[in-house]
């Protein structure tokens, strides 16, 4: 097993999101678009699957352009809705709104012809670190509004008013990480979706090495000006290490210290867009 990990997390995600489906009218689910398969949790997902959903590809800005295009055709022919997102920056944020009203526009039509007026509730769901907090300050910053006491959360909860038409719950639910297939761990540990303590950074950083060096070889080697021609992944790291000054006192290279960098340079996409899924890992 890649990463530790304690069952007890699943019931309780799973509660809580039984929860929160009796109050909201459509989902949100981030995926992280350098692994958007990978992030995906479709066990939990299917305790929602009575409700319409958005898959948002989130940190597309961070991830290879060329697969966000694949992937977005990929959620397209298995009749799903997904968006490319950058939510630190807000692009395509404002589409988010027009696909749901798109997906709701028969609840809304129905309760206009009653003469009422149709407030649909967004309830953000995602893992760990995918985004889901900036997302939700990125579209309710400019409307501050709460809507007061209204069923459906708890006291720290929050309904924020979006617009006439549009609530969101202010905090996300958060679903647990699938980490049962090792590749899939790795991938989710390598983007920063599972706590450092819980894995060993070197064996990860190792086997992320493994699997871009398939489709980014080139990257690879530019950002470390190395030769991977020749080298195994190991060897690779310690090239890193010693690019990188990661020295011990007594000479050895401290390759923990070079996985930590990997990591940080991977996940802040210094050495290029990178996405770990492939369509067909599924
Ligand atoms: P969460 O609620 O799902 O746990 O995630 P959160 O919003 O806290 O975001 C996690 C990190 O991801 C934050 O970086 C945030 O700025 C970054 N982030 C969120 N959305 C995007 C996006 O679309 N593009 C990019 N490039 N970054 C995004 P951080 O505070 O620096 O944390 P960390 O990455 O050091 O853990």
């Amino acid at each position: 097993m890649i990463v530790q990990w304690y069952p007890g997390h699943m019931q309780k995600a799973k509660r809580e999101i039984l929860e929160l489906n009796k109050y909201v009218d459509l989902y949100l689910i981030l995926l992280d678009a350098r692994a958007p398969l990978s992030s995906r949790n479709e066990q939990l997902e299917s305790l929602i699957k009575d409700k319409p959903k958005i898959f948002i590809l989130n940190k597309a800005d961070l991830a290879d352009e060329k697969k966000n295009t694949q992937f977005l055709n990929y959620f397209e022919s298995i009749n799903q809705r997904a968006l490319c997102v950058d939510s630190l920056k807000g692009t395509n944020v404002k589409n988010i709104f027009k696909i749901a009203e798109n997906l709701l526009k028969d609840k809304i039509e129905e309760a206009r012809q009653k003469g009422r007026r149709k407030i649909v509730r967004f309830g953000v769901l995602g893992i760990p670190n995918v985004g889901k907090s900036t997302l939700i300050n990125k579209i309710t910053n400019s409307s501050k509004a709460k809507t007061g006491d209204k069923p459906g959360v708890t006291k720290s909860k929050q309904w924020i008013k979006i617009n006439d038409y549009f609530e969101m719950l202010d905090t996300p639910g958060i679903l647990v990480p699938k980490i049962e297939d090792d590749l899939v761990a790795i991938k989710l540990c390598a983007i920063g979706s599972i706590k450092d303590e819980l894995y060993d950074k070197e064996l990860v950083a190792k086997k992320t090495i493994g699997i871009i060096k398939k489709g980014y070889c080139e990257l690879l080697n530019k950002k470390y000006s190395l030769d991977f021609l020749n080298m195994s992944e190991e060897e690779y790291l310690i090239e890193i290490g010693k690019k990188r000054g990661c020295v011990l006192k007594e000479g050895k290279i401290d390759t923990l210290k070079a996985a930590n960098l990997f990591l940080e340079d991977l996940r802040k996409a210094k050495i290029g867009r990178i996405t770990l899924d492939e369509i067909g890992d599924r």
